[in-house]
């Protein structure tokens, strides 16, 4: 064997990367993780009420997954999906059961766009339709479909002739309920919009929303790249309040930071699809299976879906300050609404060593922390905002 490889063995640092996340980058570089905390490369540490964006629901380069992952490296790195495997197969029947819910069969692919935009064609498919209507201040990620299906003109102005007509619902409206018809193969969201302002769906609107897809033969998905994974206090939204979709959408912190993306569905859309009609090389590889895997394991383990019910209430009995005029979303996905611009209380917490995200409402401090999270780091969290607030 060669001998050990350096980082520096295999080039410098310099400029080669696409500039298209400057606009948003934070003001530290990071190399390290661990548990709820990241440090820069000066050394600092930071307490994550981000979460890598929802992505690091076990806290930072959690020790089962990074051995799971390590262990099902040195035994298989890769083979396609054309041979059967029992970590994909073992850990698909993992996640089922642990959703609980209804749906039968899983689909792998690698990104929470790329799991939107399986969703979609299997409902075009199944449905035989072309319609796919979806929610004012929706995100559902870059690929074609899923872009269309996200609401932004400006992304879509770009790629008109590509992105396909979508219908604009108004989120729990009775009106969006009368535009469903017999043309329409599917409706589309996230059950709470993370990136668009943290808007709950109601039951209610859910149920209804439900029936009239039923009774239009329409297919109801839940973009649950956010939602996902006990995030929201329960295993998945879809089956919660007695609702269940045709099929939800999962990303993010699916594999506890290891890049996939699944679609779950019912046993009547999965037998609607034949071999062939959708696949991914590297999706249900053996890496992001093993790290799944592991990744549930822990979620059952140390009860981190109880767990993200109670650190909401912590924080809604917590965070009663004038300031904070409403606490919206669910679990682990919340926004602090504030009485004031949200960036500059953002950029003044990253000097307090606290990292917390933004959104599309300017006045919303976006907190998607590791589910792991404990109640003091809520205390050190409001401890700082008072602080800001109050300097400001
Ligand atoms: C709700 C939701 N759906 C889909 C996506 C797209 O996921 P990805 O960036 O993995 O394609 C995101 C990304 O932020 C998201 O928040």
């Amino acid at each position: 064997m060669a001998a050990e490889l350096k980082n520096t063995d295999c080039g410098t640092r310099g400029g080669a990367l696409l500039d298209v996340y400057s606009h948003i980058q934070y003001p530290f570089e990071l190399v390290r993780g661990e548990g709820v905390h990241v440090w820069d490369a000066a050394g600092n540490k930071y307490l994550d009420f981000y979460g890598g964006h929802c992505v690091c629901c076990l806290g930072h380069s959690p020790r089962e997954v990074a051995d799971a992952i390590a262990a099902q490296a040195k035994e298989l790195l890769f083979y396609s999906n054309l041979a059967p495997m029992p970590v994909r197969e073992k850990a698909a029947d993992k996640l089922i059961q642990f959703a609980a819910n209804g749906f039968t069969k899983v689909f792998f692919c690698n990104s929470g766009g790329e799991a939107n935009e399986n969703a979609l064609k299997i409902a075009i498919k199944a449905t035989g339709r072309q319609k796919i209507a979806a929610f004012k201040g929706a995100f559902h990620g870059r690929t074609l479909l899923a872009l269309g299906a996200t609401d932004n003109a400006k992304w879509h102005g770009q790629y008109a002739g590509w992105v396909g007509e979508v219908e604009r619902f108004e989120p729990n409206t009775a009106e969006s309920l009368a535009q469903i018809d017999g043309q329409t193969a599917a409706v589309i969201l996230e059950p709470i919009q993370s990136i668009g302002g943290c808007t709950v769906f109601e039951p209610d609107y859910l149920r209804a929303l439900k029936e009239a897809c039923d009774k239009h033969g329409a297919l109801l998905i839940y973009d649950e790249v956010q939602t996902g994974m006990g995030r929201t206090g329960s295993p998945f939204v879809s089956g919660h309040w007695a609702v269940l979709p045709h099929m939800a959408t999962l990303a993010k912190g699916l594999a506890g930071g290891f890049p996939i993306g699944a679609v779950m569905m019912t046993r009547e859309v999965a037998d609607s699809i034949s071999p062939g009609d959708i696949a991914a090389t590297f999706g249900g590889g053996p890496l992001a299976m093993a790290a799944m895997g592991a990744t549930v394991c822990c979620l059952k383990k140390y009860n981190l879906v109880g767990h993200a019910a109670e650190i909401e209430h912590y924080v809604r009995r917590k965070f009663t300050v004038s300031q904070v005029t409403e606490i919206r979303g669910k679990g682990c996905l919340l926004g602090l609404v504030l009485d004031r611009e949200a960036k500059p209380v953002q950029q003044a917490l990253f000097k307090k060593g606290i990292i917390t995200g933004l959104n599309s409402n300017p006045h919303l401090l976006h907190l998607l922390p590791p589910l792991t999270i404990q109640f003091e780091h809520v205390d050190l969290l409001h401890q700082a905002l008072i602080e800001v607030l109050k300097a400001a």
